[in-house]
Formats: C-alpha cells, sequence, structure tokens
C-alpha cells in the first residue's frame, strides 16, 4: 500500500469576481514508503494546491487522497487528527508556522506530546527538546530553548520548524519551497539537512520547488506540473536527463548554469 496516492484529483477556486480557476485537474500522484518525489513546475502551476490537498489542508473538488489506502474523504475527525500528524508540512516561511508567543521548548513540548503512542518505540527518534534542536544542527540545543522565534536567525527558525515537525514522528513530509526564503548558504544547509533526515529515517517526502537543482540532489521521482496537470513523471533520473515534453525540456532549460 503507497504511502499516500492522490487518485484523479481536481480542484477549483473561484476568483473573488467569480471567475474559476481550475488550480488541479485530474491528477495522480503516489509516494510510497521512503521515497522522496519531487513536484516541479512553473510558478501557478497548481504545486501548493495539490500538496496542501495531501496534507488534508484543503478538500479537492474531485477524487481522493489514500493513505495507506484508506481515503480521507471517509476517516472521521478523530482518524484525520491521527493521520495529520503522520503528514507534517514544512513550508517556505517558518515565521507563519511557528506560534511566536511560545518559546522554542514549548513549541517542540507540544509536538513531541502530539506523537502518536507508537512511534516513540523507534530508537531513531529524540526523546526530548534539546535532542530534537540537536539532531537538526542547532547545537548545543539547551541555548536555543528559551528563545522565542523573532529571537532566531531565518536559518534557524526553519531548523526550529523542521525539528517541530519531526518532533511528530511524521511518516510523509510535504516540504513546500523549504529553501525559497533562505540565502544561498542557509539553503545549502538546510538541504543537506533534508538529506540526512531522509537518510536516517526512511521518512517519504514529497518536495514541492520550482528549482530544478533541488530535484536533481534530493528526489527519486520526478513529477513535472504544468496549468494545473502532472504532464510528465519518473524516475529522477530519466525525467531530468532525458525529458519527453516539450514543457519539462523548457524547465530544464530555465535552471541557471550555476547550478547544472
Ligand atoms: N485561494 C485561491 N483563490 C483563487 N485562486 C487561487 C487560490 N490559490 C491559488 N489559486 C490559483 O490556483 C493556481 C495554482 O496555484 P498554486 O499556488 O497551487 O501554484 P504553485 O504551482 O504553487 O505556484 P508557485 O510556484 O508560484 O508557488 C494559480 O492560478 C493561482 O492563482
Ligand atoms: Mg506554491
Amino acid at each position: 500500500m503507497p504511502l499516500l496516492a492522490l487518485d484523479a484529483i481536481t480542484h477549483i477556486f473561484r476568483r473573488s469576481g467569480g471567475a474559476l480557476v481550475t488550480a488541479v485537474r485530474d491528477v495522480s500522484l503516489v509516494v510510497e514508503e521512503g521515497e522522496t518525489v519531487a513536484l516541479v513546475g512553473e510558478s501557478g502551476s497548481g504545486k501548493s494546491t495539490l500538496g496542501r490537498i495531501a496534507l488534508g489542508l484543503l478538500r479537492p473538488d474531485a477524487g481522493r487522497v489514500l493513505i495507506g489506502g484508506k481515503s480521507l474523504g471517509e476517516m472521521s475527525s478523530r482518524e484525520l487528527r491521527r493521520e495529520r500528524v503522520a503528514f507534517q508540512p514544512i513550508f517556505q516561511d517558518a515565521t507563519a508556522s511557528l506560534n511566536p508567543r511560545r518559546p522554542v521548548r514549548d513549541l517542540l513540548r507540544q509536538a513531541l506530546r502530539q506523537r502518536p503512542a507508537g512511534a516513540t518505540e523507534s530508537t531513531s527518534i529524540e526523546r526530548s527538546e534539546v535532542e530534537l534542536l540537536e539532531s537538526v544542527g542547532l547545537r548545543p540545543g539547551s541555548a536555543y530553548l528559551e528563545r522565542y522565534p523573532h529571537e532566531l536567525s531565518g536559518g534557524q527558525r526553519q531548523r526550529v520548524a523542521i525539528a517541530r515537525a519531526l518532533a511528530m514522528g511524521p511518516r510523509l513530509i510535504v516540504a513546500d519551497e523549504p529553501l525559497s526564503g533562505a540565502d544561498v548558504s542557509i539553503r545549502g544547509q538546510v538541504l543537506n539537512l533534508l538529506s540526512d533526515i531522509k537518510k536516517e529515517r526512511g521518512l517519504g517526502y514529497l518536495m514541492i520547488t520550482h528549482d530544478i537543482s533541488i530535484a536533481r540532489a534530493f528526489a527519486d521521482r520526478v513529477a513535472v506540473m504544468c496549468q494545473g496537470e502532472i504532464v510528465e513523471q519518473g524516475p529522477a533520473t530519466l525525467v531530468l536527463t532525458e525529458p519527453t515534453q516539450d514543457y519539462t525540456k523548457r524547465l530544464l532549460a530555465a535552471v541557471p548554469r550555476l547550478f547544472q
């Protein structure tokens, strides 16, 4: 059973003037246990909309979201809450996902409390706030516990957001442009961190990015979105070296030479 299966998902937005926008059209996509799938495509192609649907934050107008074979639409609110803990988001702007009125210690403690009972049995999972902070490279962890989100740098905030996601013992991380807000030096560090987490924990990732170099560094499989549809998907090595679609070829050609 795949970790996540999106089955024929369609989502339509109504703009304030009344016009309808089909942000996602009949998209099917699977993420297996331990697999990283990069969702690439130009701005406005529907990537974030699909990511929010996968996280259960947005209800699709048509199609099903299956978690371990079970449809989100058929779950009780209790089951839904439990599954949401297993699927954790990391967004571009960590500030928005961290409560500004709570120090780091509270943010992590609250996340640790939400972890399902079964997840704590794994030895690769940290048990304390300090361990969590050190696992994302904030050392010594004790130095960060009493700080508030605004007292951290952008890169430190993103690490705390990642630590918070990990605290819940997730099986899938949906990362929506997690590096776009960071400057070049921090991007490398955070990318390495995400890649270490992937190796150590065997998590599934849905990595949303318009940056092909990230997909190349990170993904097992790539799905290419264009105007709400997936126009091409397959192993990263194949799609990123021998794309069959003109749209994918154009995306690849647009990568600055620095990253190639
Ligand atoms: N809340 C909304 N109301 C109306 N239209 C929306 C809404 N959110 C997104 N859209 C539209 O849906 C389409 C897909 O948007 P989405 O944010 O999913 O794109 P994206 O691929 O994530 O783009 P980017 O790379 O810029 O983040 C766009 O045309 C966008 O204008
Ligand atoms: Mg987006």
